[in-house]
């Protein structure tokens, strides 16, 4: 800076500076502003409209051509733009080859359709960028979080008023808190279950103070393992790494033909780990929806089998937890108030934007096991709500959630489970409807598998040998394959697709992996017409396989996720 002398530098240098306080706090002009409304509300108020005029549900602009637009890796030091025409930029150049998981003919993922108020909702977060982690940068909302938790923690655990008038305030103990994501709430859960499980003895101060070396000496084993359906998600692997217990200690329990862990190779797991001795079951995980069958595990039999053995026992209800608001379906998780953490994402069946995870603990001093101090902020009984988080700094979602809630109700939540869970039963009759599918998997709550396999063949395989039916097999392997990338390629609906490993699913099943297309219905605005439309198309599309139109073998090039 010493070098810049002289009145014209200085003049430039306060020009500058006075430009950046205006770009800081205000549109640069007139022009700026008009452009600004009108983006933004097409947003605030036409999102759904805007999205399906704007945005591709999947587009024709390959990965490669996009990603050869986005090569330049050096930061310019000057203004380039201006604010509006960066936005009309996001606006005509990225929003168009982003996905629009709000088209009702996007039913492939769980990220689809939020409610356009969610967006508001979002921008008031944004704009009081609040920080829950301490209460000097938050409070409001940091209480607002303990409030919101334990209404969620509520319809889980069903406790007495008593419980929830102790604790929703309590800033000794805690019901649970938000995460970035189910990711992060599996593994504050699993964080949780190692500390309990490898806590101090004698001069040992416990897992995590002296790391995982001492911990197996001072507690006489060889090693970890956190029992897990096989069906889990693989954020519980990355669980295994991450907490050092090593991820090929986070062992599948086999499912049967639902998908569904089985609790009798669970028992005879356990009994196996004990007569061997040397290793502690940490934790089991079972699922409340599983990612790619949404199947829920049989929590009440689990929970037995825990309890019993001393077991933590912790329910992965990213996906399915919201179904607890459905006055007709909650019952599908019989058995989840007796578990002892529950993972639920906001941002999949609370219809909340991206991220928003919560983590919940039945015994409110569960999370004591993780929690850490600091002389600035975080002390200790204070209500900063990190000093039981994985993250530090984070968002006030509680405010999205809580408003949704008032908004909402937890009818208004239920009644969209139930349309999903409905939707997904019809979709299933029509499926078996149709000679050229078959239904792989029957849903339980708004997931399912099919694949087209005509009638016909599925008959034969019932009878055939076991060489005919893995060469069967694996042809039509081929065109689901093909058939669930050309209809994402053609951009008119999106299915996603999995490999369900074959010990289970249906009569003639081979014993290799079977791909099959996989809905997720969540989205209120898709109907059983929709689905005919996605059915028809998939139906022509095998068609053209069949007349040698189309059938570009061999051509997946694995780009998507
Ligand atoms: C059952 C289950 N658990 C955990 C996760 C991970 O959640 P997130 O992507 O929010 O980290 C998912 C994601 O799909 C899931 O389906």
């Amino acid at each position: 800076m010493k070098e810049l002398v002289g009145a014209e530098t200085s003049g430039e240098m306060k020009q500058e500076w006075v430009n950046l306080i205006r770009v800081f706090t205000c549109p640069e002009d007139e022009t700026t502003r008009a452009v600004l409304v009108h983006h933004m509300r097409q947003i605030l108020f036409e999102l759904h409209d805007f999205l399906i005029q704007n945005v591709g549900i999947t587009e024709a602009v390959s990965l490669k051509e996009i990603s050869d637009r986005c090569t330049d890796t050096v930061m310019n030091r000057d203004p380039e733009k201006r604010l509006a025409d960066v936005i009309t930029g996001v606006f005509e150049e990225i929003a168009p080859h982003a996905v629009n998981v709000a088209s009702p003919y996007f039913v492939g993922h769980m990220t689809a359709a939020i409610p356009y108020f969610m967006v508001h909702l979002k921008a008031i977060v944004a704009a009081l960028n609040q920080n829950v982690v301490k209460l000097e940068t938050s409070k409001m909302l940091s209480v607002l979080e303990k409030q919101v938790v334990a209404k969620v923690h509520r319809i889980i655990y069903a406790k007495d008023d008593a419980f929830y008038d102790e604790h929703v305030q309590n800033t000794h103990t805690s019901l649970g808190s938000f995460t970035e994501g189910g990711t992060t709430a599996n593994l504050t859960a699993l964080w949780v279950a190692r500390n309990k499980s490898l806590g101090p003895v004698g001069d040992f101060k416990g897992v995590e103070a002296e790391g995982l070396p001492a911990a197996y000496a001072a507690h006489g084993i060889d090693r970890c393992v956190v029992l897990v359906s096989k069906r889990c998600h693989y954020s519980l692997r990355k669980c295994g790494g991450i907490l050092g217990i090593g991820n090929t200690n986070i062992i599948p329990v086999p499912v049967d033909s639902t998908n569904r862990m089985r609790v009798d190779r669970l028992a005879e797991m356990i009994e196996g780990f004990k007569k061997e001795g040397r290793t502690k079951v940490m934790a089991v995980v079972a699922v409340a929806g599983t990612t790619e069958t949404g199947n829920v595990d049989r929590l009440t039999e689990i929970s037995a089998i825990c309890r019993r053995e001393g077991i933590f026992l912790h329910a992965d209800a990213a996906w399915g937890g919201p179904t607890l608001m459905s006055e007709t379906y909650a019952s599908i998780l019989k058995g989840i108030e007796l578990v002892d953490s529950v993972t639920i994402d906001g941002h999949k069946q609370f219809y909340m934007p991206m991220s928003c995870g919560m983590i919940f603990f039945k015994d409110p001093t569960s999370l004591d096991a993780v929690a850490y101090h600091a002389n600035y902020i975080i002390r200790k009984g204070s209500v900063d709500l990190g000093s039981k988080t994985l993250s530090g700094s984070r968002e006030a979602n509680c405010l999205i959630l809580d408003s949704a809630l008032k908004i909402m109700g937890s009818r208004g939540y239920g009644m969209l489970i139930d349309h999903g869970i409905e939707l997904a039963r019809d979709f299933a009759e029509e499926i078996e409807k149709r000679d050229m599918f078959q239904l792989v998997t029957r849903p339980e709550l708004n997931i399912l598998t099919y694949r087209i396999c005509p009638t016909s063949v599925q008959d034969e395989l019932k009878t055939a040998s076991d060489e005919r039916i893995n060469e069967v097999n694996e042809h039509f392997n081929e065109v689901n394959r093909t058939l669930q990338q050309e209809q994402r390629e053609a951009g008119n609906s999106f299915v996603s697709r999995t490999v369900l490993e074959q010990e289970t699913v249906f009569p003639g099943s081979p014993e290799g992996n079977v791909v099959v297309l996989r809905s997720v219905l969540m989205n209120p605005l898709t109907t059983i017409d929709v689905l005919r439309d996605i059915l028809d198309e998939q139906e022509s599309i095998y068609a053209a396989f069949l007349q040698g139109a189309s059938t570009k073998k061999g051509r997946h090039r694995g780009e998507e996720g």
